[in-house]
This record gives C-alpha cells, sequence and structure tokens, in this order.
C-alpha cells in the first residue's frame, strides 16, 4: 500500500474524503490498525492515562513518548505516524521544542509532531517546522493545560473562546501547520473552523463536519470502561472478551486440564 503522507491528507481535504485517525501506543495495536487501513495513527500523550494509569497526560516523559513511538513505527506500513510531544518539553521555549521535536524523529522514525495551544506556542511551532518536521496543532479541550481549565468539560461555548480558537486555528495555518485536531468543542464552531481554514481539521468530539475524525483506540475497541463521554462510540466490548478468556484459561489451569497431551513437549 502506498505510504500516506501530510500531503495525502490535504488531497482528502481537498476531495471531501474524510481522514481516520486513532491512537496507538505499541508495535502489536499499530500492526492491527494500520492492516485495516488506518490513515493516521497517533502516538496520543493520552499514553500517559491508558499505558501508565495516570490520571492525566503531564506525568509522561519524552523518553517515555520516544519509546512508545518507535514501538508503533516498527508496525506501521501505510499510515502516517504522529507523536505528541509531551507536558514539559516545548511550552514557552522554542528552542526546546525544536530539541524534542528532532529526538522525537531521529529516535522514533515517527512522520511528525503534534503540540497543543495556539498564540501562545506560535514561537515554538514555527522553530520546529523551521527544521523540516511537520506540525500538527491541537486546539480546544487540550489535556495538557487541564489544571488552568479545571475541567474536562466542552471548550470555546462563549463567543470570546470561540473567536480566539479561530484566531488560533488561523495563527497554526499561516505557520505551516499540516493539520490541527480540534477536542470536544460544539459541532458548529468546529464546523466553521474547517470552513474557514484550509489545513485539515480532525474533530474528537466535535461534531461531523469536520474533515476527520480521531478517537483513542482503546476507548473504541472497550478494552477501557470508565470513560463514557457522549462523542465516544464503542465497537467492541473487549475488555468482556479477554476477561473472559483469562477466566478460561485459569480454570483450566486449575482443573490441570491445560496443557493438553498435544500441547506438551
Ligand atoms: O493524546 C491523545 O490521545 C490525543 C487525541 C485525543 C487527539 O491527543
Ligand atoms: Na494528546
Amino acid at each position: 500500500a502506498k505510504r500516506i503522507t501530510t500531503h495525502s491528507l490535504q488531497e482528502m481535504k481537498n476531495t471531501n474524503e474524510k481522514i481516520s485517525m486513532l491512537t496507538a501506543y505499541d508495535f502489536s495495536m499499530a500492526q492491527i490498525l494500520d492492516a485495516a487501513n488506518i490513515d493516521v495513527l497517533l502516538v496520543g500523550d493520552s499514553a500517559s492515562n491508558v499505558m501508565a494509569g495516570h490520571e492525566t497526560t503531564l506525568p509522561i516523559t519524552l523518553d517515555q513518548m520516544i519509546y512508545h513511538a518507535s514501538s508503533v513505527v516498527r508496525g506501521v506500513k501505510r499510515a502516517l505516524v504522529v507523536v505528541d510531544i509531551p507536558f514539559g518539553s516545548y511550552q514557552g521555549n522554542s528552542r526546546q521544542a525544536l530539541d524534542s521535536a528532532i529526538r522525537i524523529m531521529k529516535e522514533s522514525g515517527a512522520h511528525a509532531v503534534k503540540m497543543e495551544g495556539g498564540a501562545e506556542i506560535k514561537e515554538s511551532v514555527m522553530r520546529v517546522l523551521s527544521a523540516g518536521v511537520p506540525v500538527m496543532g491541537h486546539l480546544g479541550l487540550t489535556p495538557q493545560s487541564i489544571y488552568k481549565f479545571g475541567t474536562y468539560t466542552v471548550r470555546a461555548k462563549e463567543e470570546t473562546e470561540a473567536a480566539k480558537l479561530i484566531e488560533d486555528a488561523k495563527i497554526l495555518e499561516e505557520c505551516g501547520c499540516f493539520a490541527i485536531v480540534v477536542e470536544k468543542i460544539p459541532s458548529k464552531l468546529a464546523e466553521k473552523v474547517s470552513k474557514a481554514i484550509s489545513i485539515p481539521i480532525i474533530g474528537i468530539g466535535a461534531g461531523g463536519g469536520v474533515d476527520g475524525q480521531v478517537l483513542v483506540s482503546h476507548d473504541l475497541l472497550g478494552i477501557t470502561k470508565e470513560f463514557n463521554p457522549r462523542f465516544l462510540r464503542r465497537y467492541a466490548d473487549l475488555s468482556d472478551i479477554m476477561q473472559k478468556a483469562v477466566e478460561e484459561y485459569i480454570k483450566d489451569v486449575k482443573a490441570e486440564s491445560f496443557p493438553s497431551k498435544d500441547e506438551s513437549y
């Protein structure tokens, strides 16, 4: 299969083909999602929650993100691999942003990075882009700033915050970002951004009027159970399937029916 590039995504927006994006943090999952022909795999800092069990995305380190990213890259033949630069590795310091982006690209073999924020991180975005590293933006609910927001509720519901979001999207487009994720904002606003901006807008909890959708794979597969926002559609209940399989195994071990003669040397 032909590799997806940042240019393929722009082509998809131009021809009205919706972009599919999911998270991946490891080799085995990346192989499955890539075989299904997912367009973009995001090595999200949601690994902090999903893989490590932290309450927020803040604790995950650059080294840990690089470990996840390199594992995903080895599992992918087609998808574009985008990696979150983690909290504390780019905000307020463009030199540090550049160093972090270069480490991710060199050490993991990923194809692009993602950073949260608009005007506040413009210098960092521009410096990373100047090194030839493609940057995906992320606006709306930006979990790395959760302690500033205080809650995970819908963002940009009122006029001034909505206006700032559109302004930030324009800034990121002008900087040269190849796409922007918008998280948990009213669908009317998301659609407006997608129309006002020429680069692809990829939504999570942002309605159907955008250029693509992203979800956390473990959520859509039902591996996680506790997280139940309105925007999440579960396509499977893997946690039940996995638990039942393990219960069967335990039963067989206890009953000495596993391993059988055929399963032994
Ligand atoms: O880390 C993540 O999973 C993300 C997506 C939800 C966009 O940033
Ligand atoms: Na993220």
